[in-house]
Parts: structure tokens; C-alpha cells; sequence
């Protein structure tokens, strides 16, 4: 099976919505003079809430092929849930994809496996795709090994989601978040595999071969290649390095 490649940018608590615009449009032009060819790698970048208004009617406006998505979602559809963004107003934001469980969320706001059950289930009702985060800690790296923390949080996340859903998962060790110490290439590619298993056992065969597994944790334009010449690291979500145009752009532009 060939699976388009995902190249995803977590921009965080960055950049308002004057500099989405920007960013948004140097990084477009960026692509094309660097040669870029459409359609090889999806690409999608991820602002914050206040920010997605206008980079939406930029991509409409100059027809950028990007990408939009949130960095979470309220696991509720509207009603008093002051502070919380429903994935309808993502939806109707043009947002294919939002993510959730990102172990900044899991971190700060006690984000439990089943609190990322349920918003799965919330992207799902609004038609957006999930970009599901798994990833164990360095406590958890010693204590059970690499894949034993992300294998059983993907199994909760995955409960109750039908075998024809589209999903993304993430595998971000919290440990290679923002240190500059990214995971090895074959690190990632023993998760994957493992993650894509946990697909396999819980939505079936089909569902394991189309969907997309990605690494995340300090990926950078030296480092994105040996990534993805992983079968089984079919992209990346990016962080810090999604910030600077030059260098997300030559991460897009992947040579494996
Ligand atoms: O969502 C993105 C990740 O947390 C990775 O961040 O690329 O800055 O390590 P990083």
C-alpha cells in the first residue's frame, strides 16, 4: 500500500494571526522556488484557535495547497463548556484534521486516555481527522521499555472507532519533545510497527496498511530522511522546527 506521506506542523503557543499570514505565504513561496512538487507530501500546519480564521482565507484566497488543523478539541459538541473549542467550529474553519492527546495536553491539563477516547470520538462526529498522540516518558522508557505506554494508550483511543474511520497516529516520545534528542530511526520504526498492530488487532487489516503513522520529537531538515525511510514512519509532526520557514520547508521538500 502506498500511503501519502504527512508532513504535519505543531506550531503550539506560536505565532498570532498576522504572523500565520505570513509565515503562511513565505513558506508557499518557499516550496515553490525550492522546487517543490505538489501532491507528493501532504502538508498541514496546525495554528492556534485565534489564528485559523485567517489562515484559512489566505489558503481559499491563493489556493495553498496546506492543510488545516487545531491543536485539540472539547470532547463536547456546544453547550456550557466556557473556554472550549467544538469540533463543528473546526469543521466549519475548513480544519481536515485536529490533534489530540498531545502529551503537553496529557501533561497540563491531566488529559487521561479517556478523555482522548472521547475526543476521538468528537473528531469523528464533526468529520474531522484525528492526529493521535502516543508516547511514553523517560520514566516510562526505563521502567517498561519504549512501546508498552503508546501500545495501551492507542488501544483506549481507538475504542469504539469504526474500521472505515480516517486516523492519523502520532508517536512523539515525551522524552524527544523539544530536547533536541529525537529518537533513532529505528527506534521509531519498532513503535510504528507496533502502533500499526494495535490498528490492525482493534479496526482491521485494511485500516492498518492505509493508516498513517507519523514520528514526532525534535525532527529537523538533518534528521526527517533517515525518518522516512522507515515502511513503517509514513511522516512527521513537527514541533519547534515547524517555526522556521527555511526549515520546515527543506523538511517538506524530504529527500529520502
Ligand atoms: O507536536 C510536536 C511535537 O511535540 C514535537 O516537537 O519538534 O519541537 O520536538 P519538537
Amino acid at each position: 500500500v502506498n500511503r501519502m506521506p504527512l508532513i504535519a506542523g505543531n506550531w503550539k503557543m506560536n505565532l498570532d494571526h498576522l504572523q500565520t499570514v505570513a509565515f503562511i505565504q513565505k513558506l508557499h513561496w518557499s516550496l515553490r522556488d525550492g522546487g517543490h512538487t505538489e501532491g507528493t507530501v501532504d502538508v498541514a500546519v496546525f495554528p492556534p484557535f485565534t489564528d485559523l480564521r485567517t489562515a484559512q482565507t489566505l489558503i481559499d484566497a491563493d489556493k495553498i495547497p496546506f492543510a488545516l488543523g487545531g491543536q485539540d478539541l472539547s470532547a463536547h459538541d456546544s453547550g456550557a463548556y466556557t473556554g472550549e473549542v467544538s469540533g463543528a467550529f473546526l469543521a466549519k474553519l475548513d480544519c481536515r484534521y485536529v490533534i489530540i492527546g498531545h502529551s503537553e495536553r496529557r501533561q497540563y491539563h491531566s488529559e487521561t486516555d479517556e478523555v482522548v477516547g472521547s475526543k476521538v470520538q468528537a473528531a469523528l462526529r464533526h468529520g474531522l481527522v484525528p492526529v493521535i498522540c502516543v508516547g511514553e516518558t523517560a520514566e516510562d522508557l526505563e521502567e517498561f521499555g519504549a512501546s508498552a505506554v503508546p501500545v495501551s494508550q492507542l488501544n483506549v483511543a481507538l475504542e469504539s472507532v469504526p474500521a472505515d474511520a480516517e486516523i492519523v497516529v502520532a508517536y512523539e516520545p515525551v522524552w524527544a519533545i523539544g530536547s533536541g534528542q529525537a529518537a533513532t530511526p529505528d527506534q521509531a520504526q519498532d513503535v510504528c510497527a507496533k502502533l500499526r498492530e494495535v490498528v490492525a488487532a482493534k479496526l482491521g487489516a485494511d485500516a492498518a496498511a492505509r493508516t498513517r503513522i507519523l514520528y514526532g520529537g525534535s525532527v529537523k531538515a538533518a534528521n526527517i530522511a533517515s525518518f522516512m525511510r522507515e515502511p513503517d514512519v509514513d511522516g512527521a509532526l513537527v514541533g519547534g522546527a515547524s517555526l522556521v520557514v527555511d526549515e520546515f520547508s527543506s523538511i517538506i521538500r524530504y529527500q529520502k
